[in-house]
């Protein structure tokens, strides 16, 4: 049976723990120039519905790097600008390809692909989730601290995709973690009583500073997300007491890293001191997309 990545709670316990292994294997393998082959002969669709530096270029080196090939499908590439159903463009393309890759809008448009495709469909970010960022994320963590358990992993910021892909990550792995979101956005409050009725230990508050104190990890994202564009004004005001600063860093243990999985707006949600700081790893996050999802398309696709 064909497996997808819609969210993380497709992917066991277990399963996320191999697949970082794997992309640590793979990461090592890279640098010596030896890459496997697992997806010769194979070709991926990737259907990007809004703009992306990492998600698509990460993808479409990696897809190479393991013999296969790719076919990017942009805003107005596909018939689905023109209201051919998502439906009925998974099994066209399902008869053609080897996987299909998509970002886009409503999380409802993935779960439809999937549902159609008999080929796996991986989530290159949607409204709700960006499984790939997290999980690629966690591998960043892992090389830090020889570990992605017992930590503390703090969310400060947007209540969005990445903050509902952080939960998810915590529903599957002994993390504790702690947002702190601006009362009105919230995650999914789906996501937050499944962690509840879990008794998992992640915290929602509207405190930074209780959020990252005692924390080794310290996340945001920007203040308004692709297809938010209108609101971003606005939430600028609500958001600034969740900028990620140097004087919030001090509240934190001296190992805390800064992660941001790009882009970033310096001076609103980060400032250009930490970004470009000592603590910050966003170059080894972005890096880690291509060998986390080198290591989920061999799985699913190869
Ligand atoms: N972090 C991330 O997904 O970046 P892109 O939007 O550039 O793909
Ligand atoms: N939350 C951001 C992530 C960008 C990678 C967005 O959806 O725009």
């Amino acid at each position: 049976m064909k497996r997808d990545l819609l969210t993380i709670l497709d992917l066991t316990t277990a399963e996320i723990l191999a697949l970082l292994a794997r992309a640590a294997e793979l990461k090592a393998w890279h640098r010596q120039g030896r890459d496997p082959k697992p997806l010769a002969g194979k070709t991926l669709a990737l259907i990007f519905d809004k703009p992306s530096t990492r998600t698509r270029v990460s993808f479409e080196a990696g897809i190479a790097h393991l013999g296969g090939s790719s076919i990017y499908l942009g805003r107005n590439d596909s018939q689905l600008s023109r209201n051919e159903p998502v439906a009925d463009t998974a099994r066209v393309l399902a008869r053609y390809v080897d996987g299909i890759i998509i970002r886009t809008y409503g999380h409802e448009i993935v779960e439809e692909m999937s549902r159609f495709a008999s080929i796996p469909v991986i989530n290159g970010l949607t409204d709700s989730h960006h499984p790939c960022q997290v999980l690629s994320d966690l591998l960043t963590i892992q090389e830090r601290f020889g570990r992605v358990t017992d930590l503390k992993i703090a969310w400060l910021g947007d209540g969005n995709n990445m903050a509902n892909s952080w939960i998810t990550a915590a529903l599957r792995l002994d993390f504790a973690l702690a947002l702190a979101c601006p009362p009105g956005y919230e995650p999914d409050a789906r996501l937050l009583a499944l962690a509840q009725k879990a008794s998992r230990p992640i915290y929602l508050g509207n405190d930074p500073v209780a959020a990252v104190q005692g924390a080794q990890v310290i996340n945001t994202d920007v203040w308004a997300s692709m297809g938010q564009e209108e609101e971003a004004q606005e939430r600028l005001q609500v958001f600034y007491p969740f900028q990620v600063s140097s004087d919030l860093l001090r509240q934190a243990p001296p190992e805390v890293v800064v992660l941001h999985c790009l882009p970033a707006h310096r001076g609103e949600e980060i400032t250009e001191e930490v970004l470009e700081g000592p603590q910050s790893l966003v170059w080894d996050q972005a890096e880690n997309r291509l060998h986390l999802q080198k290591a989920l398309l061999e799985w699913l696709v190869g």
